[in-house]
């Protein structure tokens, strides 16, 4: 069965998705929308028969999709999914759901009324050995996390101003966050502080915070800080590491080790070549068969993770701890 696919926003992540989907039979690309009628155009080039639009109205009144990748910068969200919800077209949309939490609780309960399946771009759930590491976990107990995501700033303009993003913690520390959620629970109090130090004087209407460091508790009693920073000339360090009485789990963006209490340590560095793809052939499956279960991360336990990092922005403005 091919499926009808309809790509809201043909920007960088979406390029991923799309070469995800080219090696994918059962995938065909047919429409293409983005505000930049060249980019949708040049998108489309690269499918034969896909159309360009850059209304979503007339996309979707154009044609009847199976599913649509909703690829849209953080304040963009809200037009998009709610077409799609209206419609019942099920979507993958890409993280952060957005930049505050009003218009992503609404669209959750309306996802929750229709049934509509739907995943969200937390592709590092699809390393192929948290199985294992998740395992690991439950052999012992959690005492802390320490998570990290310390680099450079993106180069997609929008991403320096922290009205069009979020900010570096909901924009890309999100992924973190998720992790810590997906491996260790809920979250339950969050305590932030950020920091101005170089950004603001270098880059030109930038006024995100370039560092962080934001302390977590969590419903199992164990405490995590994950920090961050977007100042680094060149290098950095992305990652989270769980400290248990059985040893230690490393989680990176393309797999994990661990370190067990007689020494051992898994080697070498387990390497999955692209989660990405395995999210989108869980997504794809989901919207063929009807059954979301292959899916790790709906809109719905998505907005979790972004209720954490909205409130640690919550906390870092006004000083005080934010309980959830
Ligand atoms: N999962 C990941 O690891 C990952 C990696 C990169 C980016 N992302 C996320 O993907 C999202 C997009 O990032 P990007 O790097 O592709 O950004 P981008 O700026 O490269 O692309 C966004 C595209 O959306 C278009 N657009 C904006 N508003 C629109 C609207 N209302 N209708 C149609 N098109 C519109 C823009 O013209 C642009 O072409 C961000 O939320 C980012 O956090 C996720």
């Amino acid at each position: 069965m091919t499926l009808k696919i309809g790509f809201i926003g043909t920007g960088g992540v979406a390029k991923g998705h799309m070469a995800n989907l080219a090696a994918m039979e059962e995938a065909q690309i047919t429409a293409f929308c983005d505000l930049q009628q060249e980019r949708a155009e040049t998108a489309a080039r690269d499918w034969p028969g896909a159309k360009a639009y850059t209304s979503i109205a007339d996309m979707l009144d154009d044609q009847k999709l199976d599913a649509a990748f909703v690829c849209l910068p953080p304040m963009a969200h809200g037009d998009a999914e709610r077409a799609l919800i209206e419609r019942g077209i099920p979507f993958l949309v890409e993280k952060p759901l957005g930049v505050d939490l009003e218009l992503p609780r609404q669209l959750a309960a309306q996802i929750e009324e229709k049934g509509l399946i739907t995943s969200v771009g937390y592709q590092w759930r699809y390393i192929q050995s948290l199985d294992e590491a998740k395992r690991f976990l439950e052999s012992g107990r959690i005492g802390m996390t320490l998570g990290y995501w310390i680099g450079g700033m993106p180069g997609v303009p929008w991403w320096r101003v922290q009205r069009l993003s979020g900010g570096q913690f909901v924009e890309q520390t999100t992924h973190i966050t998720d992790m810590l959620r997906y491996l260790c629970g809920e979250v339950v109090e969050v305590y932030a502080a950020y920091g101005h130090r170089v950004l603001h004087e270098r880059e030109e209407g930038a006024d995100v915070p370039d560092v962080g460091t934001v302390t977590m508790k969590l419903a199992n009693g164990s405490v995590a800080t994950i920090s961050n920073a977007c100042l680094l000339p060149a290098g950095g360090k992305t990652g989270l590491e769980v400290f248990t009485d059985q040893g230690v789990l490393e989680v990176q963006a393309n797999g994990t080790r661990i370190i067990r209490k007689n020494g051992d340590a898994s080697a070498p560095f387990d390497v999955t070549p692209n989660s990405r793809v395995f999210e989108d052939i869980a997504f794809l499956n989901a919207v063929r068969t009807g059954d979301p279960s292959s899916i790790k991360s709906s809109y719905g336990d998505s907005l979790k993770t972004h209720e954490v990092t909205i409130a640690a922005n919550v906390s870092a403005a006004t000083g005080k701890p934010v309980k959830l």
